[in-house]
């Protein structure tokens, strides 16, 4: 099937009480990984490119990935969605190449000035019937353009203004997510009432969690097993994200996972196997730890198996 907008997706999703997975694309190992899991689930997917994977990667490439995967995995649908887009111009860019959705993150921006660099980015991305995303509140950690040393929670009643003076498709919301393998120094603690709030004030509409990797133990370890240094890393618990799907949050983003999965692997097979200096040879089982990682996520945390 050809790539598809996040409407029904996320109606769907909503209706249903679970989320779709936007999972972070690089390289050709991740995008195969996520799409092989998603396949293999019967579920829906979403390939997010951040600027970053955009100028690493090049659009071009990133596409004809994701092209590819489409021939590969015909039943998977798939919408492709440009991750914090940092201005208009890029948003505008990704939109004119074929993405299906795009995020404009004028998050860092004053209110006023947030709304209106979203509006102008929805009313291109409508005229070509592109999804948009928008976020408001800060997520506290480093972005690629934005950083934040304080969490500022979204305040419940701004955004329906916000929504409402937009236009935005869906909204990513501050709850006490963080990016990043480091997101809670003592218990992790989300802010539920905010998000039940929020959600009660925006009946139907598709709310998005970012921040939202678990930082799996068991990948920590393994990296450090091996010669890493990723001391103190802390995820969302699973449980937590469950319930967060339960409260009209139909897209969960997961960049951080898919790091530590792959890197993990790579890790233990290059000490494991130190004569190995094929790439094919750890980027193997690096792509098939994707694979698991996110099946697993797929089945037991977003809860969307069998829904494609
Ligand atoms: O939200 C950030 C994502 O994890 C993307 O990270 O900008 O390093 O590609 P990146
Ligand atoms: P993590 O760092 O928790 O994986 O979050 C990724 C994200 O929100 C991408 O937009
Ligand atoms: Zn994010």
């Amino acid at each position: 099937m050809p790539l598809i907008g996040p409407k029904e997706m996320f109606a769907a999703a909503y209706r249903g009480q679970y989320a779709v997975g936007a999972f972070n694309v690089n390289n050709m190992e991740i995008v195969q990984g996520i799409m092989q899991a998603a396949a293999a689930e019967k579920s829906p997917v979403i390939l997010q490119v951040s600027a970053g994977a955009r100028k690493y990667a090049g659009q071009t490439y990133i596409m004809k990935l994701v092209e590819a995967a489409l021939a590969e995995d015909p039943d998977v649908p798939v919408v492709v969605h440009l991750d914090h887009g940092p201005d208009f111009e890029m948003c505008a860019a990704c939109i004119d190449g074929g993405f299906t959705s795009v995020m404009i993150d004028g998050s860092h921006l004053p209110y006023e000035e947030n709304v209106a660099l979203t509006r102008k980015v929805v009313e291109y991305a409508h005229a070509r019937g592109v999804w948009v995303e928008a976020e408001l509140g800060k997520l506290a950690g480093v972005e690629e353009h934005v950083s934040s040393a304080e969490h500022v929670y979204t305040d419940p009643a701004q955004a329906v203004d916000f929504v409402e003076r937009t236009g935005c498709d869906s909204l990513a919301v501050a709850i006490g997510t963080s990016h990043g393998a480091y997101k809670f120094k003592g218990e992790a603690k989300l802010d539920f009432g905010r998000l039940e709030e929020i959600s009660r004030r925006l009946p139907e509409y598709p709310l998005v969690l970012h921040g939202a990797s678990s930082v799996p133990q068991e990948f920590v370890d393994l990296c450090n097993q091996y010669g890493g240094k990723v001391g103190g890393a802390r995820g969302v618990p699973e449980d937590m994200l469950r319930r967060a799907a339960s409260l009209g949050v139909c897209k969960i983003n997961v960049d951080t996972d898919i790091r530590l999965a792959l890197t993990a692997s790579i890790r233990r097979h290059l000490v494991e196997h130190p004569e190995d200096f094929d790439p094919r040879a750890y980027l193997k089982p690096a792509r098939e730890a994707v694979k698991q990682m996110v099946a697993h996520k797929i089945r037991n945390v977003m809860g969307s198996s069998g829904k494609a």
